[in-house]
């Protein structure tokens, strides 16, 4: 069963990473959803551009895990976000959500010492979008849909969490992953083509020469189609 965790929803925060730990705050799991974020950080320290309707929700708990399996929290997120929205998301490894070939939603995960914050940012409608963005639907879902996604993801998030790393459902995140199959480059000169995902959530790939390699997220600096 699934650890007790509170919600809180409101309209607009800075960031639901920086409240979801302050509401934490070493009791119960904390999720928080925000309909905007005036401050929404994605990875790398870029900023987070969202849709004109979109949700953004991020879960604060105690970790019990080894340090060394939080590299899995991104992939049992995407896991999770798949099996709340559905199958036409793809995951683009580690933790991009993709419809098509775009954008809709990330994911961000931030660990200090034994507080795991991860969140999610999903476009719901977006008439105009960036060229690579979209949105989940083709029309206004209005405001209800944004928390409804967003808490069933928080759920099956710590549901999974719960079930230990030792159990995390790599075949499922390997059958939901775009990168897997295809041709992939990375920084500096390396190129060659994704053929799985490790147990510990790095990216399997062949070289160009045939050779075997783990490659984890600071190695890949970009995965492009092939
Ligand atoms: C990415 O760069 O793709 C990750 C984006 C993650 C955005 C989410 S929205 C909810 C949570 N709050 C934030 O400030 N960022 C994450």
């Amino acid at each position: 069963m699934t650890q007790p965790f509170t919600v809180l929803e409101v309209d607009e925060v800075d960031s639901t990473q920086d409240a979801a730990r302050e509401r934490m705050a070493g009791s119960d799991p904390a999720v928080v959803i925000a309909h905007r974020q005036a401050k929404g950080r994605g990875r790398s320290g870029a900023d987070w551009e969202t849709a004109p309707r979109s949700v953004a929700v991020s879960v604060a708990w105690t970790s019990e895990w080894e340090v060394s399996r939080l590299t899995l929290i991104p992939l049992i997120a995407g896991v999770a976000a798949r099996r709340t929205i559905g199958e036409e998301v793809r995951l683009k490894w580690p933790n991009d959500l993709l419809v098509g070939e775009k954008k809709v939603g990330g994911i961000l995960v931030e660990a200090r010492e034994a507080t795991v914050v991860a969140g999610l940012g999903l476009n719901l409608f977006w008439p105009e979008p960036r060229p690579e963005a979209v949105g989940l639907y083709p029309a206004d879902p209005g405001p209800e849909e944004g928390p409804r996604l967003a808490t069933a993801w928080a759920e099956e998030l710590l549901g999974l969490v719960d079930e230990g790393a030792e159990r995390w459902p790599k075949a499922e995140y390997e059958e939901g992953c775009v990168t897997v199959g295809r041709e992939v480059s990375w920084e500096p000169f390396g190129r060659g083509e994704a053929v799985g995902v490790g147990e510990d959530g790095s990216l399997t790939v062949i070289t160009e020469s045939g050779v075997r390699r783990s490659l984890t997220s600071s190695d890949v600096r970009h995965v492009r189609p092939g």
